[in-house]
């Protein structure tokens, strides 16, 4: 079995953020999200991996995978031209796909649980296609699937105005060679994209067997601001354990799951955990509270910040309540001593504030 990793897409959704980095390449933890995407893969045992990647952002997620092969994948970096739908993208990698089975695998997709019970599950060869689904609250923003009650797909429909279930298609899926006559049947939908959804809904069409996986535990589509927050809280919670590699002076109270990386010094500061600090990174007379990531060579000092997310290099000096902000890379953020008001901030790279 192959895997095909979907990192093309233009992030809009988290600008300014994805001005200047790719969406599949922003931290959560201090770790970009597609490389827990590999992580599941290499758990599953799969070794060939093939990449989309797009032309604004391609040459970024290649070299994030290629300097870091901690997988020992044998990648193949797909170029899709231009962002014309999930089918197009499998599509472009017919070449690489070849007539193998494959697991599709959105590249900004976070999900909190091993994928190894779905992929046996495919490989039993209970069907052509196994799609993972999420109850959600609201479904509109995502493909729907109606299933029996064995769990078999019924009808599928991409982003309904009127959701036929509450049941969400989570961007992971399993196909057989089959998906690419599917694909070659459908047209583009009302977003002028080749839909996954659509193919599918044509492999049922066809007589095929589709079959449902349903995710328990978490799952985080990282669109928008709060998103990222809330996968960085969530990660932050489950998976982090205390390691201090770093300084901590004896003025420094660093309390629970904590996780401070070399050549860091914490200095006259408080840290409450869960908290992760990159390294090379300074916080001096700070308070850092819970849910809070610090990438590497960030300067924290005369500063309280709370659930909240700092990309390499940024600076935080004497702001007194910083929380639920994410802050992009080598930004600035400094108040005026007198000014004590709340910040809530989303700044992309080389942004600066000064209060
Ligand atoms: C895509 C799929 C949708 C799925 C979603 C999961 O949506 O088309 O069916 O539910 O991914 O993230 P898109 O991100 O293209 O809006």
């Amino acid at each position: 079995m192959k895997a095909l990793v979907l990192a093309g897409g233009k992030g809009t959704r988290l600008r300014p953020l994805t001005f200047t980095l790719a969406k599949q390449l922003i931290p959560v933890v201090n770790k970009p999200i597609i490389h827990y995407v590999m992580d599941q893969l290499k758990e599953v045992g799969i070794e060939e991996v093939g990449v989309i990647i797009s032309p604004e952002t391609g040459k970024l997620i290649r070299e994030a995978l290629e300097a870091e092969n901690k997988w020992g994948f044998s990648f193949e970096f797909i170029l899709q031209e231009e962002p014309k739908g999930l089918a197009h993208a499998v599509k472009t990698a017919q070449g690489f796909l070849g007539d193998d089975d494959f697991l599709m695998y959105l590249g900004d997709n976070l999900i909190g649980e091993s994928i190894v019970p779905f992929v046996d599950r495919f490989k039993s060869g209970e069907g052509e296609s196994l799609i993972l689904l999420k109850e959600v609250e609201d479904p509109r923003m995502f493909g729907v699937a109606v299933i029996d009650d064995k769990g078999r797909i019924k009808r599928l429909i991409e982003k309904p105005k009127d959701p036929p279930s509450n049941l969400a298609i989570v961007g992971i899926y399993l196909f057989s060679p089959e998906i690419h006559d599917a694909i070659s049947k459908i047209k583009p939908s009302w977003r002028g994209e080749l839909e996954i959804t659509d193919a599918i809904q044509k492999l049922l069409e066809d007589g095929k067997r589709v079959n449902s996986h349903i995710l328990n535990g978490w799952w985080l589509d990282t669109g928008k601001k709060d998103d990222l927050l809330e996968a960085n809280r969530v990660v932050l919670d489950e998976w982090v354990k205390r390691r201090i590699s770093g300084e901590i002076d004896s003025n420094s109270k660093v309390v629970g799951r904590v996780v401070l990386e070399q050549n860091s010094v914490i200095e006259n500061s408080t840290v409450r955990g869960p908290v992760t600090i990159g390294e090379g990174t300074v916080v001096k007379n700070s308070f850092i509270g819970p849910y809070t990531s610090i990438g590497n060579n960030c300067t924290i000092e005369n500063a309280s910040i709370e659930h909240a997310v700092l990309l390499d290099g940024s600076r935080v000096l004497g702001v007194q309540r910083l929380e639920d902000s994410v802050l992009g890379r080598k930004t600035l953020v400094q108040q005026n001593p007198q000014n004590h008001s709340p910040l809530q901030l989303m700044l992309g790279d080389n942004s600066e504030v000064l209060l």
